[in-house]
């Protein structure tokens, strides 16, 4: 054979396996983009409960476990936590799983107020929360709007900070609900940056920690698309693989020194980094910190900014008692911290339909 042929042969059976490669990812992204369009689809003029609740499932929530359960009740909805759905070694008091339900709350009294329902909550503490939908004059505005492209968005930043106007106007949110919204920018950020450093390094070598993470992340779309829920690798800025080779790459990989070097790089590349502070230690007050939260992310979206959490610096208890001193809290709780500044979107993360989590 000659050797322009073999170096004929040797190319077609290359760009073969491309083509194939690449259909076979085609393959494994179709169901996950069918399922982000199923997800994110407009709400109807007047939605049943299933599009409310799809609704109330885009909020923000820890490991995207998705730890609620909703069910009607005489006058509106209820939101109940699923403790099965727990984050035992990241979140040992349950603050993140209340904080989540704050969030889905949070989103459902907006997009219920949108389609003219009160959207009022009733009660709110360690039984999850009651919120009322009775008829009440349409109010659909901006933070309506960004509830489908409100997303974590876990990558570098452009280094640009925000005007005093900005932050105010997101700090404003956080007040709604009597949390207070602590801002730090420059190089105000940098003893926070040390605590998330500090916090992810004690992370990091528990292995309960590295394993419950590892239960929670979603290796390619098909494995996302599949289970609804999870941490999808593309959503936080990792290559996507089979399932397989995926958890062989997180064990070789996903080491101390390269993520304390990449939560650097994403805290300086941020305008800035908030604490919120919720009134009370209690569900109650871990609910207001999440509906706090969810509010801020939605101004941040409708104002063209990204956020992704930092909690490294509020999980581990030293960490947050040197927070507690750094921002002079005195006995209040440093609830949550996240970053903000501006970037392009990332792939989105995806949620199970509203049949699997309505009771
Ligand atoms: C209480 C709470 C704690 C969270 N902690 C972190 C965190 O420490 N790091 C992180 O990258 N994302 C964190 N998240 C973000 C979730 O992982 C994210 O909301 C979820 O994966 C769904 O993605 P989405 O918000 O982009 O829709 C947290 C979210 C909530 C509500």
């Amino acid at each position: 054979m000659t050797t322009d042929r073999r170096i004929f042969i040797g190319a077609a059976v290359a760009g073969a396996a491309a083509i194939g490669a690449g259909l076979w990812w085609r393959g494994l992204s179709a169901p996950y983009v069918a399922a982000a369009d199923r997800l994110t689809s407009p709400l109807p003029p007047r939605p049943e409960t299933s599009d409310l609740v799809r609704f109330a499932t885009l909020g923000a929530n820890g490991h995207n476990t998705q730890p609620w359960r909703f069910s009607e009740r005489a006058d509106g909805l209820a939101i109940a936590p699923d403790f099965s759905r727990r984050t035992p070694v990241v979140d040992p008091d349950d603050h993140h799983l209340y904080a989540s339900l704050g969030c889905a709350a949070e989103t459902l009294a907006i997009a219920a107020r949108a389609r003219g329902l009160s959207g009022e909550v009733v009660t709110a503490g360690p039984e999850g929360l009651a919120m009322a939908l009775r008829p009440a004059a349409p109010e659909e505005g901006a933070l309506f709007a960004a509830i489908p492209e409100r997303q974590c968005t876990r990558s570098v930043y452009d280094g640009a900070g925000l005007t005093s106007g900005e932050v105010h106007a997101l700090a404003a949110e956080a007040d709604v609900h009597g949390v207070a919204a602590i801002w730090r920018e420059g190089a105000a950020t940098e003893p926070i940056l040390d605590l998330v450093i500090a916090g992810n390094t004690r992370q990091m070598a528990n292995p309960a920690f590295v394993a419950e993470l590892r239960e929670w992340v979603r290796f390619n779309g098909a494995h996302a698309a599949r289970t609804g829920d999870g941490l999808y690798a593309a959503a936080s800025g990792n290559p996507t693989a089979p399932e397989a080779v995926g958890r062989l790459l997180f064990d070789a990989f996903f080491r101390t020194e390269a993520e304390n070097d990449r939560y650097a790089r994403h805290i300086r590349s941020s305008a800035g980094v908030f604490t919120l502070v919720a009134p009370s230690d209690d569900p109650a007050g871990w609910i207001a910190a999440g509906r706090a939260y969810q509010r801020m992310a939605l101004r941040a979206t409708a104002m063209g900014l990204r956020n992704a959490f930092v909690n490294q610096a509020v999980e581990e208890p030293a960490m947050r008692a040197d927070l507690v001193s750094l921002l002079d809290l005195g006995a209040m709780r440093p609830n949550l911290v996240f970053r903000v500044g501006r970037a392009p979107p990332t792939p989105r993360s995806l949620r199970r339909p509203p049949e699997a989590v309505i009771d």
